[in-house]
């Protein structure tokens, strides 16, 4: 099968020229470039949208040296090189869009989860290393054969019949990120796992246990990325999966609802944190400790969410309809601000989510028109006193109780003359 029509068709222009002069490069030299992975499959579904956005991500593989071609091509300014490996990787970045190179490779795994032994290989020793017979397919770019299909393991004829199969009974034992990623597949694309994959993965689901946290975290980022990761979360916590990663984690109805929340009031770059947010609503602090410390959360994050559950217990204080806006403030100033948004779409108590809410979008910016160099010029020594100066404004400023700068300046006179 030749797939030149389509590549011609879905990659943007000057990729396409890019890595039609890759190739050529590398032909120079004898050596063979191919488009592999998640593309080729994309390609062969015929869904552009797929893989569309701002950013646009290609993987290529290299039967000869990866990274002597890709410092060939930086040097020609054709393409940036941002980082090269000793594992015979590299990636170039072209405005917008990333190209990852990779030396055709064997593996050998020494023990279970744990990185590959990695030596050079053919393009079929590559594709084989690979999770799926669906992301183990690639596309010719030399010029002889441009657009060849090369397919070994039946990725197409999965394809057709919906199917997400792994490439041979340890796959999962070898590398259990691909149960992850695999549910990940069945769930965006509508697919079935194939009976013997199916009864593999719920075998090898104890071998999460051999996965590092930053890989287990990669992969959840990857999840939520997702449209609707609420439904790859619910499998998971189906198959058992989620359980195996935390015990106390839940990937139930409340979860889709709060997801589903979430994208209608967040842009998508700022989802993946959020849901992260969410998916621990339910633990409790010790709980949380385990989780953060099993996914190696990094520090900003990890204060985000043990601050989203530090909240829920806070949110009793919030439920009180009279509370006036300067009280919410001073409740709410010294939680991150992603605790409070994933509070906002947690709570129970719609009086809660209200005064979240609140302080999300008016009382966090509220400021006062005044500043200490200018109660200065009204004769207000600085120090301790006008520091409470200062807050009071802010407070009558929150509450409404001034409004212009005039109001504000009267309000500090009065305010400067009781002791
Ligand atoms: N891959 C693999 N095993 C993994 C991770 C990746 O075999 N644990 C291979 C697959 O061939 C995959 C390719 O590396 O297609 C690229 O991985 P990645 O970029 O994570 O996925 P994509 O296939 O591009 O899929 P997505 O659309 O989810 O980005």
């Amino acid at each position: 099968m030749n797939l030149a029509r389509q590549i011609e068709q879905y990659l943007p222009q000057p990729l396409l020229e890019l890595v039609k002069n890759i190739s050529g490069q590398a032909a120079k030299q004898g050596q063979r470039v191919y488009l592999v992975g998640g593309i080729v499959r994309d390609l062969l579904l015929g869904d552009p949208s797929l893989r569309s956005g701002p950013r646009f991500d290609l993987d290529l593989v290299v039967e000869g040296d990866a990274v002597k071609l890709a410092q060939q091509v930086a040097e020609t300014g054709q393409a940036k090189l941002l980082a090269h490996h000793r594992f015979g990787t590299a990636k170039l970045r072209y405005e917008n869009f990333t190209l990852d190179l990779a030396t055709a490779r064997k593996e050998t795994y020494v023990r279970p989860g744990a990185l590959p032994a990695v030596t050079p290989g053919t393009l079929k020793d590559d594709l084989i290393r690979r999770d799926f017979s669906i992301n183990a397919m690639a596309i010719s770019l030399a010029s002889n054969d441009y657009g060849e299909l090369v397919d070994p393991y039946q990725g197409k004829s999965d394809l057709e019949h919906r199917l997400i199969r792994i490439l041979h009974p340890g796959s999962f034992t070898d590398d259990a990120t691909r149960i992850l990623r695999g549910v990940c597949y069945e769930q965006r694309f509508g697919f079935e796992f194939e009976a013997q994959t199916a009864r593999l993965l719920k075998r090898d689901i104890p071998m999460l246990d051999t996965i590092s946290g930053d890989r287990i975290r990669h992969e959840l980022e990857h999840i939520f990325e997702e449209d609707r990761p609420e439904l790859v979360i619910k499998r998971l916590s189906e198959l058992g999966a989620l359980h195996r990663i935390n015990p106390s984690l839940k990937g139930d109805g409340w979860i889709a609802e709060k997801f589903d929340k979430a994208r209608r009031l967040k842009k998508p770059s700022q989802l993946p944190s959020l849901y992260f947010c969410l998916l621990v609503y339910s633990l409790s602090e010790k709980e949380i400790e385990q989780f953060l410390a099993r996914l190696n959360i990094p520090a900003k994050l990890s204060l985000a969410m043990s601050d989203t559950l530090r909240l829920k217990t806070s949110l009793p204080f919030l439920n009180k309809s009279s509370l006036k806006p300067s009280e919410i403030y001073y409740l709410l100033r010294e939680y991150e601000p992603l605790a409070i948004q994933a509070n906002a779409i947690a709570a129970e108590s719609p009086t809660a989510r209200r005064h979240l809410q609140l302080f999300l979008t008016k009382l966090r910016y509220v400021r006062t028109s005044l500043d200490g160099e200018e109660l200065k010029k009204l004769g207000i020594p600085p120090g301790p006193k006008m520091g409470k100066v200062l807050q009071e404004l802010h407070k009558a400023k929150l509450d409404g109780e001034v409004r212009t700068r005039a109001d504000e300046k009267k309000l500090a006179l009065s305010l400067s003359l009781k002791s």
